[in-house]
């Protein structure tokens, strides 16, 4: 090996050694080791592609743990295999699994002031909109592959007003919803009243006032 190539080796190496701990994280947390994938492996394989399982795999400092993370310490069912020594979100109360999710998420600012708030003292949990497996939508886990769509399944009122004369008269002449409800809602709990996510009410109603005169100019 000339001198050149020798040097050319070092200073490769060189440049690669202070990537070594990146390569390493994600064998880490790598799905083999994972102790639920023996016997889950399809579902293991499709979480992989969630956000959560992204974080799981590449951001062990955001994600801590892996699938016990939400199903609680799993020694006895995996030892056993019996379905009943394993929680399931989807069979607890909404309280107890919205808490799964809070552990990790209360501190964002987008969730902040969601205990109290109006979804979650009628009883609906994270999981009456999200699912951590089974989501239709391609952005934020959620049950319906679209945002209003999710909301109609309990808000027939606003899916009427959308026709009327009303806050909500924000559809286009193909009946197609041209702004999403979280445009103006944070569904997760705020601090004003209808989960008005503008800074006052008053911000959200002139955005609506703007939007409907747009609308009725074509
Ligand atoms: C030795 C095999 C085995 C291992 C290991 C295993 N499970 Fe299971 N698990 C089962 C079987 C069998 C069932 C019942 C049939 C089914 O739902 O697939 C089950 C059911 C479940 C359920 C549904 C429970 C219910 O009542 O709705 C969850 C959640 C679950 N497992 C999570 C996990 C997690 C998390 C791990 C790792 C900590 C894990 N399992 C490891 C075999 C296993
Ligand atoms: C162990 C911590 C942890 C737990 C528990 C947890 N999450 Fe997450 N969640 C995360 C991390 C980390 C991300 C990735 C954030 C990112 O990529 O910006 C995330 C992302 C999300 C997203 C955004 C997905 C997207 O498209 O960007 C949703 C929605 C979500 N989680 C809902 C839930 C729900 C519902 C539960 C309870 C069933 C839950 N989370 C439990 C840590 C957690
Ligand atoms: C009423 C339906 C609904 C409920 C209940 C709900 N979410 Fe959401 N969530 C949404 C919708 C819609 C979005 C996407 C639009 C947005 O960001 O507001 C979303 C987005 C998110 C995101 C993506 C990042 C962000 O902040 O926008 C996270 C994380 C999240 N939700 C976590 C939770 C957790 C945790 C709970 C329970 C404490 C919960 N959600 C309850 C409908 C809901
Ligand atoms: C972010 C929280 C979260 C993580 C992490 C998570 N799960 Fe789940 N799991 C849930 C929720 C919530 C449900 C209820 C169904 C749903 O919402 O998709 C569930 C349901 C299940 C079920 C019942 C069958 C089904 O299809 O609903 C099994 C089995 C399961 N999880 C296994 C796993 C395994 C294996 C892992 C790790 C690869 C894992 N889970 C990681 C939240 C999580
Ligand atoms: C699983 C049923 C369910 C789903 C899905 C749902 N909601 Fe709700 N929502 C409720 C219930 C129940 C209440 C409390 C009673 C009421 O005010 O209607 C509520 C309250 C509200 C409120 C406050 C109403 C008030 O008078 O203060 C707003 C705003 C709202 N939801 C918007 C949304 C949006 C936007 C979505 C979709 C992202 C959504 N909801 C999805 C059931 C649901
Ligand atoms: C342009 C802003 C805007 C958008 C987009 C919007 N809302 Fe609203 N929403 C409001 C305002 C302002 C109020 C409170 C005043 C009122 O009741 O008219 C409200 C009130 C509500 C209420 C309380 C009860 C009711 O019927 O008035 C519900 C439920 C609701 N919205 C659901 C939704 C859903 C579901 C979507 C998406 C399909 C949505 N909103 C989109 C601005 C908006």
């Amino acid at each position: 090996m000339s001198r050149i190539d020798l040097t050319a080796v070092i200073i490769w190496l060189g440049l690669l050694s202070p990537l070594a701990p990146i390569m390493a994280r994600p064998s880490a947390n790598a799905p083999r080791e994972n102790p639920c994938l023996s016997c889950h492996e399809a579902i293991g394989k499709s979480f992989d592609s969630t956000p959560h399982g992204k974080a799981m795999r590449f951001e062990p400092g955001r994600f801590v743990g892996d699938c016990q993370a939400c199903h609680g310490y799993g020694a006895a069912h995996i030892e056993s295999a019996d379905p009943t020594k394993i929680a399931n979100p989807a069979t607890l109360s909404a309280l107890e699994a919205s808490e799964t999710c809070l552990k990790c998420h209360q501190t964002e600012k987008h969730q902040m002031f969601w205990r109290g708030s109006q979804h979650d003292l009628a009883g609906n949990g994270c999981l009456s909109c999200h699912s951590a497996h089974h989501a239709k939508s391609e952005e934020a886990l959620l049950r319906s592959p679209k945002q209003a769509g999710l909301c109609f399944t309990c808000h027939q009122n606003v899916r009427k007003a959308q026709l009327q004369r009303s806050t909500h008269l924000f559809r286009d002449e193909h009946l197609r919803n041209r702004i999403d409800c979280a445009s103006c809602h944070n569904v997760h709990g705020t601090q004003t009243e209808k989960l008005i996510a503008a800074n006052s009410v008053s911000d959200s109603h002139n955005l609506a006032r703007r939007w409907r005169r747009v609308a009725s100019q074509g």
